[in-house]
C-alpha cells in the first residue's frame, strides 16, 4: 500500500502559500491506518524505547495507540498550560508562527529510552525543541519518528538524533 494514496495535500491552509498535509483521510480509513501503524511500530521496535514521548496535538494520535501496541508507556509533550504540576517548557518556531512546548518535570526518569512521535516533520522546530526538552529531563532520546517528512524544508538536519519518517514530499 501507498500511503500516499490517503493523505491529502490541502493548498492555502492554514495560510495562503501553504500546503497541508492532512492525516484525517488516513486515519479514517481502517486498512491504511492499520498498515501506517503496523509499519511505524516496526521502525520503532528497533530502537527499544521504554517510552514514546507524542508531540500534540497530532502526534498524540499515532503516538498513544503505538506505545499500546508496543508496551511502552506513553508521554505528553503539550502546548504552552495544559500540564498541571510542575513543568518545563521551551519556546520554537513553527512552519507558521511560534508555540511553546511544554513537559511535566517527572514525565521521564533519568536514562528511559525515549522515542519522540510527530505525524509530520517541517522545520523541524517542533520535533527539536521536545528533543531538547526530553533530554534536559534526561531521558536517553534514542529515535525521532514522523509518519510525514517535508524534506525540502530539510527539518531532520535540525535534529541530532537518528530520525525516520515512512513518507517523504520534495515540495
Ligand atoms: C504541525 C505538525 C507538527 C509540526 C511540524 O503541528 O503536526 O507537529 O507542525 O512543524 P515543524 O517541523 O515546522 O515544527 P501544529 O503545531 O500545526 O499543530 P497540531 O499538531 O496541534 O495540529
Ligand atoms: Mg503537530
Amino acid at each position: 500500500m501507498n500511503l500516499k494514496d490517503h493523505i491529502r495535500g490541502v493548498p492555502d491552509f492554514p495560510k495562503p502559500g501553504i500546503l497541508f498535509y492532512d492525516i484525517s483521510t488516513l486515519l479514517r480509513n481502517a486498512d491504511a491506518w492499520q498498515v501506517a501503524m503496523g509499519r511505524l511500530a516496526s521502525v520503532v521496535r528497533a530502537y527499544q524505547p521504554d517510552v514514546l514521548a507524542g508531540v500534540e496535538s497530532r502526534g498524540f494520535l499515532l503516538a498513544a495507540p503505538l506505545a499500546l501496541k508496543l508496551g511502552c508507556g506513553f508521554v505528553m509533550l503539550r502546548k504552552r498550560g495544559k500540564l498541571p504540576g510542575a513543568t518545563i517548557g521551551l519556546d520554537y518556531d513553527l512552519e507558521y508562527g511560534t508555540d511553546r512546548i511544554e513537559i511535566q518535570a517527572d514525565a521521564v526518569k533519568p536514562g528511559q529510552r525515549v522515542v519522540v512521535v510527530d505525524d509530520l516533520l517541517a522545520t523541524g522546530g517542533t520535533m527539536s525543541a521536545g528533543i531538547s526538552l526530553l533530554k534536559h529531563a534526561q531521558a536517553d532520546v534514542v529515535a525521532a519518528i514522523a509518519l510525514i517528512e517535508l524534506t525540502f524544508l530539510q527539518g531532520r538536519g535540525r535534529l541530532d538524533v537518528p530520525f525516520e519518517a515512512l513518507v517523504q514530499y520534495d515540495q
